[in-house]
């Protein structure tokens, strides 16, 4: 029998992960930047966590992994980040000590999707959500959030699109107006869309379907029914968006999968050749009523996940590589017995001093040695043979500039320490 991954899963290899890696890193920094505080939530939770009565969207009611556990509950794996976090926010009364809470996540989540190019069952985000005040400020810092990561990765064919759904009240109002329009067309709709007309017809908005795309040419669309209060809102957040200098453009067609957004909607999305279709790279929006309909008090909060394999995709085709050029500081190439000996306790010392050291375990010869040497990604070699030795002497090699020199065994920390910037 051989053992195969499951279905719109993948393995992140070795040579892949110092990738993910690096993009962690990078992200981290950037919260921290924004002053944001990260929270880790379970990958499973209680099933009424994301299945709600107002959340209808095909996401949820179609895609998540729901099973039973050994006590008959129900259980779901997370889909998303943002309900396990609401969750955790309402359980953990994280209002009652924090005004706001600016929170980032990052981890695995699950949805039974049709596998694509960029389309996994398992699949992993970093995101955040702000919850606790209304602000324009606020949507637009999240929003400059999002566009400073891709900015900083130097991203180019990327970008920025918003749109504004209003509130509850705008969002009723238009769904009516859309109803009434779509509702003589019905029999020309797609299947898809015909579903969806009754539960979640802003969907419809978004649909990739030819003929839906035509019938909609001269649909209404949600900006031109907001209420007064939605409208000054959606045009504050474009004004803080110029302070903050963040490029972007208003997508009036722009919906989002998730039911839950009110206000503000943006996606960030990849314009790349070779992308695939699967082109948002990220995506958020306003939801004001979440943390109520999950059972806690009535807070805003506004949010948003990237796809980190879209993310990494992305980079790849940009030709952006965040890997440093050097993974390893030294390895060690040794001749015989006595000097491998050496090698061996040096190999401790210089670890113990925090530098990150390899020798080979293999059997291999110099070429193969310094193969291996190469593939680690060594910064220097520290190459040891039987005449060295005696004279209590090593050579130290720049792999990148070849410059070679031979220095006494009992400095070796010292030197290292001074090329390698050590503390
Ligand atoms: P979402 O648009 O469903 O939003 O997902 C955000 C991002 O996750 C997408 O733009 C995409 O890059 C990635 N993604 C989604 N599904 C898959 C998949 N099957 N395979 C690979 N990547 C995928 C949310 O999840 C909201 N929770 C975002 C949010 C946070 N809104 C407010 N706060």
């Amino acid at each position: 029998m051989s053992l195969v991954k499951v279905k719109g899963t993948y393995d992140v290899l070795p040579e892949e992960s110092p990738k993910w890696q690096a993009l962690e890193t990078y992200v981290k920094k950037v919260f921290k930047k924004f002053n944001y505080q990260e929270i880790r939530t379970p990958i499973m939770e209680y099933s009424n966590v994301f299945h709600r009565e107002d959340e209808n969207s095909d996401m949820v009611t179609k895609e998540t992994y729901n099973f039973l556990d050994k006590s008959d509950r129900s259980l779901t794996l997370r889909p998303e980040g943002t309900a396990g976090v609401v969750r955790s926010y309402i359980e953990n009364k994280i209002y009652a000590s924090k005004d706001l809470a600016k929170l980032w996540y990052m981890g695995p989540n699950f949805r039974y999707e049709r596998p694509q190019k960029g389309r996994y069952r398992q699949f992993s985000q970093f995101g955040v959500e702000v919850i606790g005040a209304m602000d324009p400020y606020l949507d637009a810092e999240v929003i400059a959030l999002a566009y400073d990561i891709i900015k900083g990765l130097g991203l180019k064919g990327v970008s920025v699109k918003i749109n504004s759904l209003g509130d509850k009240k705008s969002k009723e109002n238009y769904m009516n107006v859309l109803k009434a329009f779509l509702e003589p067309k019905k029999d020309l709709l797609s299947e898809d869309s015909k579903a969806r007309l009754d539960k979640n017809p802003l969907r419809i908005l978004d649909s990739k379907d030819p003929q839906d795309k035509a019938l909609l040419v001269d649909a209404p669309l949600p900006l031109d029914h907001l209420t007064d209060d939605a409208k000054l809102n959606f045009e504050k957040i474009k004004e803080a968006l110029d302070l903050a200098e963040v490029k972007y453009s208003v997508d009036k067609r722009l919906v989002r999968g998730l039911d839950y957004y009110s206000y503000v909607v943006f996606e960030i999305q990849a314009d790349i050749e070779g992308f695939g279709s699967q082109n948002a790279l990220g995506g958020g929006g306003r939801y004001n009523e979440l943390v109520e309909s999950l059972g806690g008090p009535s807070k805003p909060g506004v949010g948003f996940a990237f796809g980190m394999e879209r993310l990494l995709g992305a980079l790849d085709l940009e030709g952006i590589n965040l890997v440093p050029d050097n993974l390893l500081d030294v390895y060690f190439i040794t001749f015989d017995e006595a000097s491998r000996k050496e090698a061996f306790r040096l190999q401790n010392l210089l670890r113990s001093e925090n530098f990150s050291v390899e020798l080979n375990y293999t059997g291999k010869a110099f070429k193969g040695q310094l193969k291996e040497a190469l593939n680690n990604k060594a910064k220097y070699l520290l190459i040891l043979g039987e005449s060295e030795l005696a004279m209590g002497k090593i050579n130290l090699k720049n792999t990148e500039t070849e410059e070679q020199i031979q220095i006494d065994i009992k400095d070796i920390t010292a030197i290292l320490k001074e090329k390698l910037h050590h503390v």
